[in-house]
């Protein structure tokens, strides 16, 4: 099998299983995250294209969050489908290391990216919890969860912790604390850090506007 059609299963593959998926990591996120992931390839130059293309692709294959907490549930799922598709042995002990690493935990938690690939792929994803789509993410999760839109009651937890994020109810507002604009910050790559900072004043932007929306100001 050429290299382009192990990504074209792949992308087949993914496409299929999460097409109807509404918890944040739907089809899109994950074309999204792989296109991002070409761009920021181009600019960086000398990354392995199959490589980034395959971990950008099966990145969410199977998110802790939703498998009790089991953090080797994606890196397992990724081997075992390419395994099926008898990719070599160094890519896919690769993708699955970028697939164990690549998720955020908590501000006070840093990813650990060693590889270009696994750099390339991480600035794409947190690429995509930025900006518009980020702020339509963010949104979108919070009613899937039950969450208010903002809670002005609630104090805004600059220093979160993985440990708190997963005990409280706050608000979707409180995300943008929690993990949006920390993103900017974590990015390796020097096109993800251009990107991030364009992304990052953007909501800075968005939150100055319903703050003051909020408070009744026209
Ligand atoms: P990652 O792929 O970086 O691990 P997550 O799975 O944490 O991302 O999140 C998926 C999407 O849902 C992101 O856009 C994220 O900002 C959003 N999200 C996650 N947790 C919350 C939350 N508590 N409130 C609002 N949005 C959230
Ligand atoms: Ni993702």
């Amino acid at each position: 099998m050429t290299n382009q059609e192990a990504v074209g299963k792949t992308a087949d593959f993914i496409k299929k299983k999460f097409t109807a998926d509404t918890t944040g990591h739907d089809w899109w996120h994950m074309y999204r995250v792989w296109q991002l992931s070409k761009y920021i390839a181009k600019k960086e130059k000398g990354a392995d294209f199959l490589v980034m293309e395959l971990a950008a692709l099966l990145h969410d294959i199977a998110d802790f969050k939703f498998h009790g907490g089991d953090l080797e549930a994606g890196p397992k799922a990724a081997r075992k489908w390419l395994q099926s598709l008898k990719v070599d042995e160094k890519t896919i002990s690769h993708v699955e290391d970028i697939v164990r690493n690549i998720s955020f935990k908590s501000a006070d938690v840093k990813q650990n990216l060693q590889t270009l690939e696994g750099q390339i792929v991480h600035d794409a994803d947190k690429l995509d919890a930025m900006g518009a789509i980020g702020i339509a993410r963010l949104f979108t999760f919070g009613g899937a969860h039950g969450r208010l839109v903002y809670d002005p009651n609630q104090q805004h937890l600059g220093n979160y912790t993985y440990e708190l994020a997963k005990q409280q109810n706050t608000s979707a507002v409180h995300h943008f604390y929690e993990k949006l604009l920390h993103l900017k910050n974590r990015m390796y790559t020097k096109a993800g850090k251009q990107i991030a900072a364009h992304r990052h004043k953007y909501m800075e932007d968005f939150l100055q506007e319903f703050y003051k929306e909020w408070d009744g100001e026209r």
